[in-house]
């Protein structure tokens, strides 16, 4: 088993307000993660601050994604995105399937399995969102969950290609809720999915993958989910805003 390298990536989400703010978060992000090796640090702004965030970032080793991308390379799909623009704005990853694009857009997992597959096919790497609710984590349905949304989600999805999928576990009632998984609790689950990924592609691709947790991660609880054997990363929201939040949680310990 290669030694997986640890990701963090921010998803600043429909923040900030403007690009002079963005541009300058990233800076701050920029100079306060200098030095910084061994970790994969990636942020994901709202579509119309990738390009100048890119080039705030330029130097830093820290690469841009974005939050969402529609199926199609081009067309009468007004307000839609593509993967094609993405990849020339530089983006290397894409979010797929990431709750408020499930529960407020109302993408099923037949949609987000297609933009799986069209990120892939444009040699961009998908970071799959899946979690349960809070009524389904109450009922002890968070594997079960994680398993229909994989199974639908990664349909098509070859071995080989599976070197450039990250997953991320959000449980939606950790979202912005200030209320962050126990480790033991995202531990579990992220062994759970890892084990699901061995019976599906073999368990040397399954050791491979890396799994981020995202949900309230902050810098006071992002040691303590990084000391867990399966958790590879996180996917930071709130906490991406501030710089040096950010940076500290990409310096864990
Ligand atoms: O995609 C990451 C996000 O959903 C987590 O948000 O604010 O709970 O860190 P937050």
């Amino acid at each position: 088993m290669m030694a997986r390298t640890p990701i963090i990536t921010g998803n600043w989400k429909m923040n900030p307000g403007d690009m002079a703010s963005a541009v300058q978060l990233a800076a701050d992000v920029a100079a306060q993660t200098k030095g910084l090796e061994g970790v994969e640090v990636g942020i994901i702004p709202p579509y119309p601050f990738v390009p100048p965030v890119r080039d705030a970032l330029k130097g830093s080793g820290i690469t841009v994604g974005a939050q969402n991308a529609f199926v199609e390379d081009k067309g009468a799909f007004t307000g839609a995105v593509s993967t094609t623009m993405l990849l020339s704005v530089g983006c290397e990853y894409v979010l797929c399937g990431h709750s408020e694009r499930r529960t407020i857009f109302k993408e099923d997992n037949a949609l987000i399995n297609s933009k799986v597959l069209k990120v892939l096919s444009k040699n961009m790497r998908p970071i799959l969102c899946i979690g349960e609710s809070k009524e389904e984590y109450e009922s002890g349905l968070n594997k079960e969950v994680c398993a229909v949304q994989l199974g639908k989600n990664l349909a098509g999805v070859t071995a080989e290609q599976m070197k450039d999928v990250v997953i991320a576990y959000e449980p939606v009632w950790a979202i912005g809720t200030g209320l962050v998984a126990t480790p033991e609790v995202a531990q579990s689950v992220h062994a759970y999915i890892r084990s699901w990924l061995a019976g599906k592609y073999g368990q040397a691709v399954a050791d491979d993958v890396r799994i981020q947790y995202g949900g309230s991660v902050t810098p006071e609880s992002v040691d303590d989910l990084m000391a867990c054997p399966d958790i590879d990363g996180a996917l930071v929201g709130g906490a991406s805003l501030v710089a040096d939040k950010f940076a500290r949680i990409c310096r864990f310990q």
